[in-house]
């Protein structure tokens, strides 16, 4: 199992990554328990494949459990799905010093998370990310909250877990798609921050691509290590944080575009994101002509989606696209910032982007 450290001012907590960790749950709770009780929120999905096994070896370590299920995707990150979850909490009686366990994907995480910040101001909670996105991204860092009408992420908190348990053997279970989509924001931290473990990615694209479980641990682990420096840095995203957010502002006007649907999930628009944004960055002379091109036949290698041509259905004008954009919150005085980089692995915070050079990378995406 490996181990990686979040040393915050206010919070410091473990990540703990390996294989079968839900049937050894109970050891990672000694001493941190006030009464012999944990509380869990999952969805129906995660519900069927791993609730079972992780209420039983609680249940044989005299650990009492309250379960809540709540219905999978994106639209459960409401005030409707909020509002029943602490319902739920303080109808159970979930007390100040309880922890709650949020066992399942990025939903689940952001939601209970924010559920636990605000339950009694303030109760422990644990991470048990159960898609590789929630287990590389997510569960990390303490991003938690919902969507509302106005947009996606707009209420929430910085709430940092107690504890996040990464259990590799959960990524056996999650259909190709929703592995690949994860991969997405792997490959985000090669591209953003680290050459060699981008070329450590290429080179064994047919291990990840069988879900071996050892380099799955070194490809989470490694994400989890380049997170937490970046978080231990900027906890509350006042710079550089942001990097984290590479591809995302393409991705968010993407996400826009197709209704937040299964016609593009936020993995693949990070991806294609992450190529635009190299695209770009080669187009303003800031880093190599060949840049994008690797990176393309990286992902095609792997099986994603490389342009915003490969997403079904009918799409916007590369105008609207590029509006679309401007509506991220790093616009600043009206002036786009957007992650660029000056090479793989050299990702940097670029001010004030001509939206002309967005609208051409976005209009050859549209065609190649
Ligand atoms: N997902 C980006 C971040 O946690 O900052």
């Amino acid at each position: 199992m490996r181990k990686v450290k979040v040393p915050l001012e206010n919070q410091s907590y473990e990540i703990l990554i390996g294989e079968n960790l839900i049937p050894n749950f109970p050891s990672f709770l000694e001493g941190n328990l006030s009464r012999n009780f944990l509380a869990i929120v999952t969805d129906k999905n995660v519900e069927a494949l791993h609730l079972s096994n992780l209420v039983k070896v609680l249940s044989d370590a005299g650990i009492e459990t309250k379960i809540l299920s709540i219905n999978p995707g994106e639209s459960s990150k409401s005030w409707e799905t909020l509002k029943m979850t602490v319902d739920w909490m303080l109808n159970n009686k979930i007390e100040r010093n309880d922890i709650v366990v949020a066992l399942g994907g990025g939903v689940v995480g952001d939601l209970v998370g924010f559920a636990a910040a605000i339950l009694r101001r303030g109760i422990r909670f644990i991470q048990c990310p159960t898609s590789l996105l929630a287990q590389v991204d997510s569960s990390v860092g303490g991003k938690t909250g919902i969507n509302t009408t106005h947009g996606k992420n707009l209420v929430g908190a910085f709430y940092q877990p107690a504890l996040v348990v990464s259990d590799i053997s959960t990524l056996k279970t999650i259909k190709e798609r929703d592995f690949l989509a994860g991969y997405g924001e792997v490959i985000k931290y090669g591209l953003l921050g680290d050459y060699d473990f981008y070329c450590w990615l290429d080179a064994n694209v047919s291990k990840i691509k069988e879900r071996d479980t050892q380099t799955l641990i070194k490809a989470v682990a490694h994400s989890c290590e380049m997170k937490a420096e970046i978080v231990i840095r900027d906890e509350k995203e006042h710079g550089d944080r942001a990097l984290l957010n590479l591809g995302h502002t393409f991705c968010h006007a993407l996400e826009a575009s197709t209704g937040y649907s299964e016609r593009m999930l936020h993995g693949e628009g990070v991806a294609i994101g992450c190529i635009l944004a190299f695209e770009l960055s080669a187009r303003m002379n800031l880093s190599s002509q060949e840049d994008p091109v690797r990176i393309k036949k990286h992902f095609s290698d792997m099986g994603m989606m490389t342009s915003i041509k490969d997403i079904s259905g009918v799409l916007p004008e590369p105008d609207t696209l590029v509006e679309l954009m401007f509506q991220d919150k790093k616009v600043v005085d009206g002036k786009l910032n957007l992650i660029l980089a000056k090479g793989i692995g050299k990702a940097f915070i670029a001010t004030d982007i001509d939206p002309s050079s967005i609208k051409s990378v976005i209009k050859d995406s549209l065609i190649t």
